[in-house]
């Protein structure tokens, strides 16, 4: 059977991304930035996983007003890099693993969560930054991507409660795929920050920090925490962060099992106009 191995949170800031690509990592500025992430680089060669599930949000790259899936799952072979204004990002293009997915969503949607199924789609920022950022720079990505696309752009998203309990029936979906798969889950986005209006700029360490020890501890207890927290602490965009419960409900405690280990914890400020944060959990 598949089996969900270790659960991995970062933020996806574009503008790291850019400095990748660019080969500005050495700089001043970045090289803070990037030095929170040798070890998960490191991590990653050793933990090699057969497929990633990733939790990321499209920015109006794929999906536009014209259509907002709350949840959505692309079941594709293959997703190719957005192209976010400046052109697409000189990344590899993603290879899908359109069997899992498929399943995923024969069983979660069976299990009562409603997904978009999407079988054609491109991957902006939100999914490639974190695949940058954990796995530098190769001529392909380590493994297949399954992207799960989360709408926090536009009200109404879904809450912290539903996406911790999708997490659980991923977690189901995914143990009960009849291969022996390592599988790894990605919630991405955040931390803190806002992009617009008076309080463009917001960054919230304390709050960012507490919801990291809440994540690991005790997430069922931050998943109540309603959408108006999250703005109002951690900012508009700060929302993004309801994501990462949709990863961390995957693991196995909340199905009753033991806790994850913390085996890296990463938060810097700012990268751009956002907190970066990050996590490794392993599930034993
Ligand atoms: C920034 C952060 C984001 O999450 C995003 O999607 C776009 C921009 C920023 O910090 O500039
Ligand atoms: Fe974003």
């Amino acid at each position: 059977m598949a089996k969900i191995t270790a659960s991995v949170f970062t933020s996806h800031v574009p503008a790291i991304g850019a400095a990748i690509d660019l080969g500005k990592t050495a700089d001043p500025y970045w090289q803070p930035v990037f030095k929170g992430y040798e070890f998960s680089k490191q991590w990653m060669k050793e933990h090699r996983p057969d497929v990633i599930f990733l939790v990321y949000n499209d920015h109006a790259s794929a999906f536009s007003l014209e259509m907002i899936p709350t949840f959505a799952i692309g079941t594709a072979a293959r997703f190719e890099p957005a192209d976010e204004g400046w052109g697409p990002r000189p990344v590899p293009a993603v290879v899908g693993h359109p069997e899992l997915a498929s399943h995923i969503a024969q069983s979660v949607i069976q299990d009562d969560f409603d997904l978009t199924i999407v079988n054609r789609m491109d991957v902006d920022h939100g999914l490639t930054v974190p695949l940058s950022l954990m796995c530098g720079q190769p001529s392909a990505w380590p493994c297949p991507v399954i992207p799960f696309a989360v709408n926090v752009v536009q009200y109404p998203v879904p809450s912290g409660r539903r996406c911790f309990e999708l997490g659980k029936a991923i977690h189901r979906a995914i143990e009960s795929f009849d291969m022996g798969l390592n599988v790894q889950i990605w919630g991405t986005g955040g931390m803190s920050h806002q992009l617009q209006g008076p309080r463009a700029g917001l960054i919230n360490k304390e709050w960012d920090n507490r919801f990291l020890d809440r994540l690991i501890s005790d997430p069922a207890e931050l998943s109540l925490v309603p959408h108006i927290e999250y703005v109002r602490e951690a900012g508009s965009e700060g929302i993004e962060l309801v994501m990462w419960l949709i990863a961390r409900g995957a693991m196995q405690d909340a199905a009753g099992g033991p806790a994850p280990r913390v085996v890296h914890r990463f938060y810097h400020v700012p990268a751009s106009n956002t907190a970066v944060g990050h996590l490794i959990l392993e599930d034993s």
